[in-house]
């Protein structure tokens, strides 16, 4: 299946200029959603993945399905204030400005294999912030899983040394 196919580019959304790539348009399809995420879970069988990471809000559409599918844990990356126990936070930059990312700080077991999920890999700053929530929890980062990659961002530059694997390539 040519996943491509399914990906709808929006034009100058959310500002001119950007062509947005809106994956809702895979999801909405049952085959093509699960052809997705069983590409996906085979990587994370092959990385020996034990526990998926995942970053708000669409790393939760990606990466759910693939930890039910393995029979693993998921553990959620979201922005302050919304997880009601105990967090590890981690700046990093945008564009404009500056974001922060927290996990709850018993989400991972030292040693353990984490597979970080997320819909879309750009310039690699969610991702980055997400390997350092890990690795400060002692967790290993067994590989990154995205559906989309836009290769011209140099997104995988900030993932030297580690594994990384897209579905989709622009
Ligand atoms: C998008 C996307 C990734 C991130 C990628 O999330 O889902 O998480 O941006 O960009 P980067 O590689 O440049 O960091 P967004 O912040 O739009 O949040 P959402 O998933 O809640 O819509």
């Amino acid at each position: 299946m040519d996943l491509k196919e399914y990906v709808t580019i929006v034009e100058d959304y959310p500002k001119e200029g950007i062509r947005f790539k809106d994956i809702t348009t895979i999801m909405d399809k049952g085959e093509v959603y699960k052809y997705a995420t069983d590409e996906i879970v085979k990587y994370a069988k092959e990385v020996g993945a034990e526990i998926i990471v995942g970053p708000e809000a669409r790393g939760f559409i990606i990466g759910c399905p693939v930890a039910y599918a393995l029979e693993v844990g998921f553990a959620p990356v979201r922005k302050p204030g919304k997880l009601p126990r105990e967090t590890i936070a981690v700046e990093y930059d945008l564009e404009y400005g500056k974001d922060t990312l927290t996990i709850h700080k018993d989400a991972i077991k030292p040693g353990q294999r984490v597979l970080i999920v997320d819909d879309l890999l750009a310039t690699g700053g969610t991702v980055e912030a997400t390997v350092k929530l890990v690795e400060q929890l002692g967790g290993v980062v067994a590989g990154c899983a995205f559906l989309i990659e836009l290769s011209y961002l140099n997104g995988r530059d900030r993932l030297k040394g580690y594994d990384v694997t897209a579905l989709v390539q622009y």
